[in-house]
């Protein structure tokens, strides 16, 4: 593996990928990735990829979705560049050879999901990620891009206040290594992770978060995590729950209670089409107002057929649970799923270090705001990724100085992804209160204690967690007021005070 690179990318998601394959032409390119190439969030996304293509939409209607959704948090140029960029995006990825699903007239064949004014989700059946992550590992092939597997990016190398690239540990030879590059672009994903339900695989632990924000990178709006739902109750592949699509609710499906009665026209004009938070919430409120465990989201009442040509992958894998949904509904409860916050970058991908970048759900461009609409992620990566890669071509010269000595001897931290899995569950999840986050904060703040600094290789993303969970908190109890993603019982509305984001900078070293 090489030790020095034009462009060094952590992470081999859609976002990372993208960017690789076209900074390509600029430079040498490395992706490191801590298992295989494909375990990423992308790869179980399902719903789609949100982008203008119908004869009834228009870009300025998705920008006002977006921006209605976002509660006055969205950084609206962000957007406009977002919603602008992303058909030919699209169209990139279609010409490349991804199956998205199209029409008898060869059109794309649009979903529909909550939030959408208008039908403007291109999928490829629901397994979306799946087939997005196989075209753009098949077209690093056709590139110099180097990906190199099992490599866990442990700390950013910062030198005179520039980034300058990473330590890594090698998980199957156990050694630290470096690797010195020009520009670092951080694509590392989620922090779903650090919640005991979530909908995110085991990769999704906030490293990217975690490590600029211990350079002193700003980090924003940690506060607003997204949770889907509908997972499937108290299922788990992998330590992560299986997701229900919010696009089977845009082909008709429909929330019950466990006693089988619709709830959702109780809560929203919209109905079961409402914003993912309005429906969350309202699926706790019915399963505390029931004293169930779960609410039902029903389907059995759409043709058989088309529910399994529609929804291959949710209809098989709940046949292998025994649940055939053609016939019966499926037991859901809300879950983690998303965070809109991260390190904080501009239209170009560039953080608040020189020569660090941040892409995909790792990065706060702003677009989401305090919510993010359905199959805006996918897009955001995509379009923010292209953009970071034109940029490239002027990004030369670091001064890497001497080699650094690397230290073998490894620092160990405890393993404490339960414990902060439980606390976050139970202390900052759909409906938080000052009480609770102070609860939390006091036990997450305990466990901080517990890692000195310097590179940890032993349970380096346990460390990490504590990192994310601490700025989550902290960036909670700092918005006092109930606002898209964030709700708190303690200050139920909206405050004009707060109609800004939430920015968390470490003085870095910690
Ligand atoms: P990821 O795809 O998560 O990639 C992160 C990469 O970083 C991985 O390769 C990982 O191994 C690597 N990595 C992490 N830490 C390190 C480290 N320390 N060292 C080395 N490598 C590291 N969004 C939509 O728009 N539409 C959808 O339909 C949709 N459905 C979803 C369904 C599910 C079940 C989930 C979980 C998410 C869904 N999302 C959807 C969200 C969307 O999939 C993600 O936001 C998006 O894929 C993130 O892409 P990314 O490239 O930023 O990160
Ligand atoms: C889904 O398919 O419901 C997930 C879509 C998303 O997270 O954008």
């Amino acid at each position: 593996m090489p030790q020095q690179v034009d462009f060094l990318v952590v992470g081999s998601g859609i976002a990372g990928l993208t960017f690789a394959n076209k900074a390509a032409k600029y430079g040498t390119v490395l992706v490191l990735t801590k298992k295989r190439k494909a375990d990423s969030n992308t790869n179980y996304a399902q719903g789609g990829i949100a982008a203008v293509f119908g004869r009834d939409d228009k870009p300025e209607y998705h920008i006002e979705d977006t921006v209605k959704a976002g509660e006055g948090l969205c950084h609206k140029r962000a957007v406009r560049t977002m919603v602008h960029d992303g058909p030919g995006l699209v169209n990139e990825l279609h010409a490349m050879g991804c199956r998205f699903s199209v029409d008898a007239n060869g059109r794309f064949d649009l979903g529909q999901e909550g939030g959408h004014s208008r039908r403007r989700i291109v999928h490829a059946k629901d397994h979306t990620g799946q087939e997005i992550e196989r075209v753009l590992l098949e077209e690093t092939k056709k590139t110099d891009v180097t990906i190199s597997e099992n490599e866990i990016a442990l700390d950013l190398v910062i030198r005179d206040g520039e980034c300058l690239g990473v330590y890594y540990l090698d998980a199957d030879t156990r050694r630290i290594g470096l690797v010195h590059a020009n520009a670092t672009i951080l694509a590392t994903g989620g922090i779903g992770q650090i919640y005991q339900h979530t909908t995110n695989p085991a990769i999704a632990t906030g490293d990217g978060i975690a490590m600029a924000y211990r350079i002193g990178a700003k980090v924003a709006n940690m506060e607003f995590v997204q949770f889907h739902p509908t997972a499937v109750f108290n299922i788990k592949i992998d330590g992560r729950s299986f997701l229900i699509s919010e696009a089977i609710r845009g082909e008709g499906g429909v929330l019950k209670t466990k006693d089988g009665v619709p709830f959702m026209d109780n809560y929203d004009s919209a109905g079961n089409l409402a914003p993912r938070d309005v429906v969350a919430r309202a699926c706790l409120n019915e399963m505390m107002r029931t004293d169930s465990r779960y609410v039902l989201l029903d389907v059995s009442h759409l043709p058989a057929d088309f529910i399994k040509n529609r929804f291959p992958t949710i209809y098989e894998t709940c046949l292998s649970w025994g649940i055939d949904i053609t016939r019966e509904p499926i037991p859901v409860v809300p879950a983690a799923h998303y965070l809109c916050g991260g390190i904080l970058v501009n239209e170009w991908a560039e953080s608040s270090i020189p020569r660090l970048y941040a892409l995909g759900e790792c990065g706060c461009t702003g677009v989401h705001g305090a919510n993010r609409l359905a199959s805006n992620s996918l897009l955001e990566a995509l379009v923010f990724a292209a953009r970071a890669a034109d940029k490239m071509k002027k990004v030369t010269g670091a001064k890497f100085g001497k080699p650094v000595k690397i230290k073998q001897t490894a620092k160990t931290g405890p393993n404490l992804l339960f414990q902060i899995k439980e606390i976050m569950d139970r202390y900052v999840g759909l409906i938080r209160t000052d009480e609770g986050l102070q609860i939390a904060k006091a036990n997450v703040d305990r466990f901080r204690r517990l890692f000195d600094n310097g590179i940890h290789i032993i349970n380096a993303e346990s460390r990490n967690t504590v990192v994310v969970a601490q700025l989550v908190i902290d960036s909670a109890l700092e918005r006092k007021e109930s606002r898209g993603l964030h709700y708190m019982a303690d200050y139920p509305t909206k405050r004009q005070a707060y109609s800004r984001d939430t920015i968390k900078q470490s003085q870095g070293g910690t």
